[in-house]
């Protein structure tokens, strides 16, 4: 099962594969068919999905197995959401090892800006000399520090208001 992965799904299945063993024999079974035919869903997006910059997997080697980061069919699923909208400028809360700033600086103009927050010190020393290996890390302005616990985006506010409570990165 995929160690790493941002989608709830896939997370609730590797817990509910951890209590296998409470499972009747059938529904245990059922379990590691349906472990399977993800992994193999998830191997085959992989494979299809275009190569990362040699940048963006050395910041996944570095990011290890955590589930924090996102992997390399998310990042360059941001990488074409990025690409799509033609977006210059970019805010994400919550770097770690960088790797989804890294997949959308490479799609914005050489004059974008990907800000990100990020709360841990010694987190940001570590990426700041991953990115620096990057061209395209000069893109990215880091703010270290904790940030908001509302995110309001009222800036067209004829369209849409946005508020963003309870923001959970900031419930520590
Ligand atoms: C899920 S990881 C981010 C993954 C990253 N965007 C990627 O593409 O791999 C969350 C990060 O947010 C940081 N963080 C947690 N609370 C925060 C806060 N209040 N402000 C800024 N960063 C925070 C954590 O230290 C951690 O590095």
């Amino acid at each position: 099962m995929s160690s790493s992965s941002y989608d709830p799904a896939i997370r609730k299945l590797d817990e509910l594969l951890k209590m296998k063993h409470l499972l009747p024999k059938e529904a245990a079974a059922m379990l590691d068919t349906v472990s399977s035919l993800v992994d193999k869903r998830e191997s085959y997006c992989a494979r299809m999905t275009t190569e990362e910059s040699p940048a963006l997997t050395k910041i996944r080697e570095a990011a290890g197995t955590s589930r924090m980061a996102t992997n390399h069919l998310e990042g360059q699923f941001l990488k074409t959401l990025v690409s799509m909208t033609r977006a210059k400028k970019i805010l994400e809360v919550g770097l770690f090892f960088g790797h989804g700033a890294l997949a959308m600086a490479e799609a914005i103009p050489a004059d974008g800006t990907v800000v990100s927050c990020e709360i841990g010190a010694e987190q940001v020393e570590k990426t700041q000399k991953l990115l620096d290996q990057s061209p395209h890390g000069k893109k990215i302005q880091i703010k270290q520090g904790k940030s908001y616990s509302i995110v309001m985006v009222p800036a067209n506010i004829s369209n849409y208001t946005l508020t963003l409570k309870n923001f959970q990165l900031d419930r520590k």
